[in-house]
């Protein structure tokens, strides 16, 4: 196929859908390999003949590849989201509220300060009692059926916690069975509101809060065994911003203002204690990778940019640009000295996103990151970085364009080994369709490859759930 047809094909829209259908597998699988891997992601761009000005917009689709064990077989299930947006988007032809495409003003300020924010629910996906839900940077959440990915309708918490914004990277923590969540709440104070939701429960508690005259744009944050690390850095808004017109979206209303630096906020999660405030230059992120204690810091592994100008690189009309540039969010690594609070940081990767660990590894000290390589126009790569040598390594081919690399451990590996798969989906775009790919965690060769019967648009985030 030609070159013409190159990563403009992550930003078309998909609109098939299919159910439970068997992919054939080329190259073998794990037999412990049980259980299912659900991403997230935008897939419709145009509504009315109208597209979407920033990525993040696209209305949402999950997508779900099931492996059983021994059998050399990928069962694939992806259905659009019927959320309220996309019910109204559908009915209406036209698309408004989301994180860059402007709706009228005041139905903007109306539906995040005081009504219904929008339930595109396109960022990531969580296991709530029972509930496969999907989020998004607003606190409204979808309940889908965890197999067959039907929309439920709206999901609502056993509890009272609100917030006007939502951080949709939740970290789920398999050695204390919980999983801890962030709400920005503005107002006088505007704050960052931290709880927990036990695992099998729909009742979040209030861990505590930080206080925020500027409240920054918080996509994620990391957890130690003992601490929250919340990162803020100087991607901020002020509340009265969105009462004031001019500004078409919520990503304007957030301004850099690199000359307040970036500040480590560390929290204790059983008392809500602030401990500490490390305080650095700027740094823009949105993916933290994992955080640890040691005996005389707190260590935070991030993708760290120079600058904001990562969110309006991905504005698809600049999205041209910013994958002939490559992207500069590198991996760093930051300590936060515990007696003094003051923070060094080392760089520790070439240019990638989109980073994962094992998931027994969070809140340990750990050696394996993968990522999805920095992009060039003709595709990207798995990149594997060992934090403990340096050392790197890729998977990559031409003309193909990775998404986020799930690393699922083997059951009998011990941490933190790389001894496991990764799943990876996979925009082929000389083939014009996406291949799900298992790659061996230690060499990152390729295992196994299931082709799908559609090209899927670059999604954000997946979660492995075991059987
Ligand atoms: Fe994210």
């Amino acid at each position: 196929m030609s070159m013409d047809v190159g990563f403009e094909l992550g930003f078309s829209s998909l609109d098939s859908e299919v159910t439970d259908r068997s992919l054939a597998v080329e190259g073998s699988l794990p037999d412990w390999l049980d259980g299912a891997l659900v991403r997230n992601g935008p897939a419709t761009f145009e509504v009315g003949g109208e597209r979407v000005v920033h990525w993040f917009d696209g209305l949402a689709m999950l997508h779900r590849f099931a492996f059983a064990g021994a059998d050399d077989a990928v069962r694939y299930t992806n259905r659009s989201l019927r959320s309220e947006t996309y019910r109204e988007a559908m009915e209406t032809g036209e698309i408004s509220g989301q994180f860059a495409t402007g709706g009228g003003y005041l139905q903007r300020v109306r539906r995040l300060l005081f009504g219904e924010p929008t339930d595109n629910c396109n960022v990531h996906v969580a296991r709530v009692a029972g509930s496969l839900v999907a989020m998004t940077e607003v606190p409204r959440y979808v309940a889908c059926d965890p197999e067959t990915l039907e929309t439920r309708g709206e999901f609502a918490f056993a509890d009272a916690l609100t917030g006007h914004v939502n951080c949709a990277h939740v970290v789920p923590d398999p050695h204390r069975e919980e999983t801890v969540g962030l709400l920005t709440t503005f107002g006088r104070p505007s704050e960052y509101t931290l709880y927990r939701l036990p695992d099998g429960s729909r009742s979040r508690e209030r861990i505590g809060s930080v206080p925020a005259e500027n409240p920054a744009y918080l996509h994620s944050f990391a957890l130690t065994e003992r601490f929250v690390v919340l990162t803020e850095h100087p991607f901020v808004t002020h509340p009265t911003s969105f009462l004031r017109p001019g500004r078409e979206s919520f990503v304007d209303h957030y301004d850099w203002k690199p000359g307040r630096g970036t500040r480590f906020h560390v929290v204790e999660r059983d008392t809500g204690e602030r401990i500490t405030t490390g305080r650095t230059g700027a740094w823009f992120v949105f993916h933290h990778v994992n955080a640890f204690e040691t005996d005389e810091a707190f260590v935070v592994d991030l993708v760290a940019y120079p600058n904001a100008d990562v969110v309006d690189g991905l504005y698809l009309t600049a999205a041209a640009d910013w994958f002939e540039s490559g992207g500069d969010g590198h991996l760093r690594r930051f300590r936060i000295d515990r007696g003094d609070g003051s923070v060094t940081s080392e760089r520790l990767s070439e240019g990638l996103e989109l980073p994962r660990i094992a998931t027994d590894d969070r809140t340990r000290e750990y050696r394996y990151v993968y990522a999805q390589g920095a992009a060039e126009r003709d595709g990207n790569h798995v990149a594997r970085v060992d934090v403990e040598s340096g050392e790197s390594r890729r998977w990559e081919q031409s003309g193909v364009f990775v998404e986020e690399p799930v690393f699922v451990r083997a059951p009998d590996a011990e941490r933190p080994s790389d001894e496991g798969v990764v799943l990876v989906t996979a925009l082929n775009t000389n083939e014009q369709r996406t291949d799900l790919l298992v790659l061996d965690g230690e060499t990152l060769e390729e295992r196994a490859r299931a082709p799908l019967p559609h090209a899927v648009p670059f999604g954000f985030h997946g979660r492995y759930f075991e059987d």
